[in-house]
């Protein structure tokens, strides 16, 4: 199966994917992700993603289908993917259903994480990760067990992300309404939306959205 979680910056799209991850054997395809590898590793794409990114811009449309398009061809089949983060605009949406149909595959669902915006400035501004495995921590709503050492594999160091100030969210929110939001009524004429609360607790998203896919099942 393959599905796209969509929402505005900190709707909880990363969050639950890493949970499909681990429990449905999916596989999580975060252009944000892939895009902050490249920054880091000083690739031709991170040179040009990482001024753009650190505005709240959106990356071309070119180069993000041209990177999901590598991670399509090496998915070994298996659970299928999640979409997190992608697509972005109607040209990405289109560019999924042509790269998703040339290697007959189809989109089954689309998520989409319904938020309060004034709470999601609140969620980016208090995120931080364990700098070691990735794994995800707020100031408020999910600390470590053991304060300063990470659950999953006991490193003690942890970063914050370049864009998780208020300004920058504020242009990224700005760039979901204009650019994301529109393409929602494209996947709904196809039947394919479902709504989740996002406002809800994390274990509680997690349930709602097992329970859509087990119905699509
Ligand atoms: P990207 O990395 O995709 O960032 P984003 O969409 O802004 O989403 P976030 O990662 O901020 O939020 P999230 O929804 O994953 O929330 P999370 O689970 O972390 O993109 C970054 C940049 O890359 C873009 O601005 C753009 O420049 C570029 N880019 C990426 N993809 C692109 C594309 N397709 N086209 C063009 N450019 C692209 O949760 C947030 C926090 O809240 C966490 O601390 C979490 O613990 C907490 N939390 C989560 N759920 C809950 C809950 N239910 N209750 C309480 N707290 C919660
Ligand atoms: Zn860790």
């Amino acid at each position: 199966m393959n599905i796209i979680l969509l929402g505005p910056p900190g709707a909880g799209k990363g969050t639950q994917a890493s949970r499909l991850e681990q429990q449905r054997g999916m596989v999580q395809l975060s252009t944000g992700d892939m895009l902050r590898a490249a920054v880091k590793a000083g690739s031709p794409v991170g040179l040009k993603a990482k001024a753009v990114m650190e505005a709240g811009e959106l990356v071309s449309d070119a180069i993000v289908s041209g990177i999901i398009g590598e991670r399509l061809d090496q998915l070994d089949g298996g659970g299928g993917a999640i979409f997190d983060g992608y697509p972005r605009t109607a040209p990405q949406a289109d560019a999924l259903d042509l790269l998703l149909s040339e290697r007959g595959k189809t989109l089954d669902h689309v998520i989409e994480l319904s938020v309060d915006e004034d709470a999601l400035v609140d969620r980016i501004t208090g995120r931080f990760t364990c700098a070691k495995c990735g794994e995800g921590y707020h100031d408020r709503y999910k600390q470590p067990a053991t304060a300063g050492v990470c659950d999953v594999c006991a490193a003690t160091e942890f970063k914050r992300r370049p864009d998780d100030n208020e300004e920058t969210v504020r242009t990224r929110m700005a760039e979901y309404r204009a650019k994301t939001a529109p393409i929602l009524p494209l996947y709904e004429a196809r039947g394919l939306v479902s709504q989740v609360d996002g406002m809800a607790d994390i274990d509680e998203v997690s349930r709602q959205i097992a329970a859509v896919l087990d119905r699509a099942t």
